[in-house]
């Protein structure tokens, strides 16, 4: 769906806004979009073209049944937070299918039916618990059903939650995009922010030389470049496998999926236009077997492992077209962070941590983004407040923090390999240099390239996923393309490279 994509040139010169955002994926056109309807004059800065960061992986359903339970989260936000939760999620597809309308948008939008069933080894009473949950956050329509509508298979009870959606990502960006322009706003792509800096003189410095100033920064990058830790010691990261089956048009309804196993599957459909009968033109897209980022490479035996789950339960899928993996950011108390910045100036803001429901949190983060920039109320602010503490979360934040020390253990571990001759063609592999690590990546002709193995965000050891042909640090989910150019953060820095004296 590239070509439906508008195009933008680099930033080349200085410029001035009332706000910069970095990053035009979701959570940033989003932000760009309504605060342009707010009457607010926007720059928006990406390095790639836009919608090329997880935007592009998204399998886009548009929920309020959040992935993380409503039990869940009345355990670490309390019955108040939940019902924020669900209310503001619930805005957020509103918004979306407003935008849609209002626009006259072509993106496929459709209110659909979700449905969670449990998995094998599911707690008996677990979808009895989240109906009462979703019921007292304000979901009062969500009921117990006798199975999920798949003709194949028997899921068993179900948790059916009326009027979610789905939507094509791209098709929708690729016109909000077009509309900032159009209401005055600006749009920098192939432009690299470098220096983020808030307070009175506030600006965006890049890496060709140019600078943005403005009143306000919106830093959507993801996961923030511009934050050192205080971020990142609140959320994982973690990849995520999809792959896309044929179906005959018209044998799966148009309905989103989850079951209730941790890593969940998700499933949704993507129906042929036109529909022809009996075809297999409709795609089936199934996503899940997540794990922790730089903490495994075994990409084939997921996909391996997502195709027999579909298989098994929807038979009727034919040939499997597409497949590829992308990464999430998992906060520790299961809520987006979107707000100010933690230990810095009131001006720059952030919108991160959006779990598997980046899609609607991204939309959260142009509503309350821009009530915070215009100085108006509201109600979600302390919920979303990136520096707030979830008390309850405390266990798991420990958890998740003893997880992020031992990824530095491996400073003292040997590399993959000895010699960086034995690094086949086409692969990568990490190599010791006496004291410390090489990335070795051999190319199809044979010249191999080397970077430092030490992460320039907080110095974790990367790690070679074979699967993607990137280097990725399991520290806080930075990852680096083979030749070491930085693609996801917080890194916001390339892996300094290294001279091979094998090329010499
Ligand atoms: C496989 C997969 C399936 C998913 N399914 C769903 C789903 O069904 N529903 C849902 O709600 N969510 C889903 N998500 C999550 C959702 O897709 C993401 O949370 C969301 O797309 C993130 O949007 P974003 O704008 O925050 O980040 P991105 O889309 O990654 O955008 C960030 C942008 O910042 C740019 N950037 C980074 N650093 C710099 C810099 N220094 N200077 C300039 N630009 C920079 C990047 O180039 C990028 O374009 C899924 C995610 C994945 C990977
Ligand atoms: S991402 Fe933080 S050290 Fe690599």
């Amino acid at each position: 769906m590239a070509e439906t994509l508008p195009e933008f040139a680099p930033l080349a010169g200085n410029e001035r806004a009332d706000v910069c955002v970095v990053g035009a994926g979701m959570a940033g056109l989003s932000t760009a979009y309504l605060l342009t309807r707010a009457g607010k004059s926007v720059v928006v800065l990406d390095d790639g073209p836009i919608v090329s960061g997880e935007t592009e992986r998204t399998t886009a359903h548009l929920v309020n049944a959040l992935d993380d339970r409503f039990f869940e989260l009345e355990r670490l936000h309390g019955h108040k937070g939940a019902r924020l939760a669900a209310e503001s999620h619930t805005a957020a597809i509103d918004t979306i299918e407003r935008i849609v309308r209002e626009n006259g948008i072509e993106c496929d939008f459709a209110r659909v039916d979700g449905y969670l069933f449990n998995a094998p080894d599911a707690e008996p009473d677990l979808l009895d618990r989240e109906l009462a949950a979703a019921h007292r956050a304000g979901l009062i329509d969500t009921l117990i059903v006798d199975r999920a509508p798949i003709g194949s298979f028997n899921t068993g009870r179900a948790l059916w939650f009326p009027r979610q959606a789905q939507f094509h990502p791209l098709k929708y960006l690729a016109a909000l995009a077009k509309e900032i322009v159009r209401a005055g706003g600006k749009i920098f792509t192939g432009t690299h922010a470098r220096e983020i800096a808030g307070g009175k003189q506030a600006h965006v410095g890049t890496t060709a030389g140019f600078v943005v100033s403005c009143d306000a920064i919106v830093v959507a990058t993801n996961t923030p470049v511009n934050d050192r830790l205080a971020i990142h010691t609140k959320q994982r990261p973690y990849r995520t496998y999809v792959i896309g089956a044929a179906v005959p048009a018209g044998s799966v309804p148009q309905v989103l999926y989850w079951d209730t196993e941790d890593p969940y599957h998700y499933v949704r459909l993507q129906a042929a236009t036109p529909a022809s009968a009996g075809s297999f033109s409709d795609i089936l897209i199934v996503g899940g077997e997540d794990h922790e980022t730089g903490q495994a490479d075994d990409a084939e035996a997921r996909y391996a492992r997502l195709e027999y789950w579909t298989r098994a339960r929807f038979s009727m899928i034919g040939d499997i077209k597409f497949r590829w993996s992308g990464q999430i950011m998992e906060p520790v108390d299961a809520l987006a962070f979107i707000g100010r910045n933690p230990i810095d100036h009131d001006n720059v803001f952030i919108a991160t941590g959006d779990s598997g429901n980046g899609m609607t949190h991204g939309t959260i983060a142009g509503l309350l983004l821009t009530d915070l920039i215009l100085g108006r109320e509201n109600p979600w602010a302390e919920l979303y407040n990136p520096s707030r503490v979830t008390l309850p979360a405390t266990t798991d934040f420990l958890r998740d923090t003893a997880n992020m020390a031992a990824q530095y253990v491996d400073w003292l571990t040997a590399g993959d390999i000895e010699k960086d001759r034995m690094v086949r063609p086409g692969t990568g592999a990490i190599v010791r240099h006496g004291l410390t690590k090489i990335t070795v990546y051999r190319d199809m002709d044979g010249t191999f390239h080397e970077c430092s193995a030490i992460c320039p965000h907080l110095g974790g050891i990367v790690a070679w996923n074979h699967g993607e042909k990137t280097w990725d640090c399991p520290a806080h989910g930075s990852r680096f393309d083979r030749l070491g150019k930085v693609l996801n953060g917080p890194a916001n820095k390339n892996l300094h490279p290294v001279e091979s004296p094998e090329n010499k």
